[in-house]
């Protein structure tokens, strides 16, 4: 049988600009920016793949189901947006802005769905682990955080930590861990100086059981993270720097199902002698930049 080569279709060459110039004179130049170039983007990609009203009701159904199992404890709109790298970029281009190329800051990572705006203060060389795992190996994580200009250390900075537990859960997944388990709140002392105990971290599953695990189904890929803690470190007169350390011998470092790891944000936990409250010890340090006046 001779098939012709099936030839792309051509569609109404005005057709987009028309929707674009719908928007009235009063809309904030913002928001009629970002809105007409995303209906630009979209209606290029409809065009591109030639897509069909069956494949784009699949697509809205998705979005739909996200938005239906979304609550305080789930946040299933930004978990598709992470796997699709989303996140991961926006992350990079808002801080591309805001940090000066002049020197070196603490690189930044995105914040994910897990944390806690509620957690509480706590004193300098308190532990974070309020309920210990069976197979926990408590490490003493510490540094100094710095100027990134001028690198003196710099007093008063407030650090949020957050990580999951051995078992790849967060404490607000698991009736089985005490409240803010695994969190906490320094703030650094005169030398710059911030110091806790928490856990090793280990790899854990992305929730999957929704649409961006379907997602990540259909493209034959894996749910997981590396082991990975959460950091966010600031002040008045400092940046604020939303980050994760990843631990330089975890599985997954080399393929994050949500793209956040960085080399400079790679470290390594070496066992500690001479202090009996932990095996392992993790020295890291935080370069944080002025805000502009
Ligand atoms: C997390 O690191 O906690 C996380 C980040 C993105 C999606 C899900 C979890
Ligand atoms: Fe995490």
């Amino acid at each position: 049988m001779n098939v012709a080569a099936k030839t792309k279709p051509q569609y109404d060459p005005e057709f987009t600009a028309n929707v674009i110039n719908a928007t009235g004179p009063n809309s904030n130049p913002r928001v009629a920016q970002v809105v007409g170039s995303l209906i630009q983007h979209l209606h290029d990609f409809a065009r591109d793949v030639d897509l069909t009203v069956d494949e784009w009701m699949m697509g809205v159904n998705k979005i739909n189901r996200a938005g239906q199992m979304s609550n305080k404890q789930r946040n299933e709109g930004q978990l598709l947006c992470d796997v699709i790298g989303l996140e991961s970029l926006v992350d990079e281009i808002t801080n591309k802005q805001l940090i000066g190329a002049d020197y070196e800051a603490t690189k930044t990572a995105i914040l994910g769905p897990f944390f806690r705006h509620d957690t509480p203060s706590t004193t300098k060389n308190t532990s974070i682990i309020k309920t210990m795992p069976k197979d926990g190996e408590v490490t003493y994580m510490h540094g100094i955080v710095r100027d990134a200009a001028t690198s003196a250390p710099i007093k008063g900075i407030t650090i949020d930590i957050w990580q999951c537990s051995t078992n790849g859960l967060y404490e607000q997944q698991d009736p089985d861990q005490a409240e803010f388990n695994l969190r906490g709140k320094f703030t650094t002392d005169e030398n710059g100086y911030y110091g806790l105990y928490c856990l090793r971290p280990v790899p854990y599953p992305v929730p999957d059981d929704g649409p961006a695990g379907e997602l990540l189904q259909l493209l034959d890929r894996h749910p997981y993270r590396p082991a990975h803690i959460h950091i966010i470190a600031g002040s008045d007169m400092y940046t604020p720097l939303t980050t994760q350390i990843f631990d330089r011998t975890s599985k997954y470092r080399d393929n994050d199902s949500v793209f956040a790891v960085k080399d400079d944000l790679v470290v390594d936990f070496e066992p500690i002698q001479g202090n009996p409250k932990a095996t392992l010890e993790l020295v890291y340090d935080i370069r944080l930049a002025k805000k502009d006046k």
